[in-house]
């Protein structure tokens, strides 16, 4: 009922020259492979020229993060009206951001409000630390980021808003989770908070991506699971033949 969707977080990868011909290498095969959204999401440098590629691919472009504020004095930042200008995806709230920029769920919050405002699909990230993976708190911590980081959102929008579970301790480190365990929080936690936020019905509807360590030789066992929708992937979004081989696992 759901469709899948992978999408590759670049991170803080790629020129512009690099990034063309990473794009160039991959569109074609990826826009062959039916039945599962696809989203690139390059650094910012690399929106308007791989946007201009995408055109007409079907292949969706998302940004890896905004600020909340429409314009004005906030130097370095970006504002949502200049990432819909290209995109039509947000990644929102990624560990990184709130481990290395400070980020807090109620800055997710507000960056979350402002992409559904602006008509962007946020891939909103929530996911424990290894520490609150040893001491059995991943419910706990997932279900405040997502109480907290999506917080009177529109529900007339809610059912488009895509969450990735990403552990912390699963992401660049080839550890990925197991299918089984990920599957597990995304039911017992995630689909729950979401459901007391904006009902059972839309809960079903929103799509839930694995994020950390996915790779085309892992993807298979994620995708095989009925809570998981697709996937956010780093590394391996930035080697073609394995962001290929993710995108067809999750396309069966
Ligand atoms: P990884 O990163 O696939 O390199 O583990 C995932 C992410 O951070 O989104």
């Amino acid at each position: 009922m759901r469709t899948p969707i992978v999408a590759g977080n670049w991170k803080m990868n790629k020129t512009v020259e690099e990034a063309r011909s990473l794009v160039l290498s991959m569109s074609l095969k990826l826009r062959e492979i039916g039945g599962v959204e696809k989203v690139l999401c390059p650094p910012f440098p690399a929106l308007l020229a791989v946007s201009a590629m995408l055109q007409g691919t079907g292949i969706g472009l998302g940004a890896q993060n905004m600020h909340w504020e429409e314009k004005g004095a906030y130097t370095g930042e970006v504002a949502p009206a200049m990432v819909a200008e290209f995109c039509q995806f947000v990644i929102i709230g990624h560990s990184e951001r709130r481990a290395y920029f400070g980020e807090t769920d109620e800055m997710v919050n507000k960056k979350v409000h402002a992409a559904l405002a602006h008509g962007l699909t946020p891939i909103v990230c929530v996911g424990e630390t290894e520490d609150e993976y040893a001491s059995n708190r991943t419910g706990e911590v997932v279900r405040r980021q997502i109480s907290r980081g999506l917080a009177d959102a529109d529900p007339a929008k809610a059912a488009t808003l895509i969450v990735a579970y990403e552990p912390i301790w699963a992401i660049g480190t080839g550890r990925a989770s197991s299918g089984e365990n990920a599957n597990a929080v995304l039911a017992d936690h995630i689909r729950p908070a979401l459901a007391d936020l904006f009902g059972e019905d839309t809960s079903q509807a929103i799509r839930i991506q694995y994020g950390g360590s996915v790779t085309g030789a892992n993807a298979d066992e994620f995708f095989s699971q009925p809570e998981i929708d697709g996937a956010l992937v780093g590394g391996a979004s930035l080697k073609k033949d394995d962001f290929i081989a993710i995108v067809q696992a999750a396309a069966k």
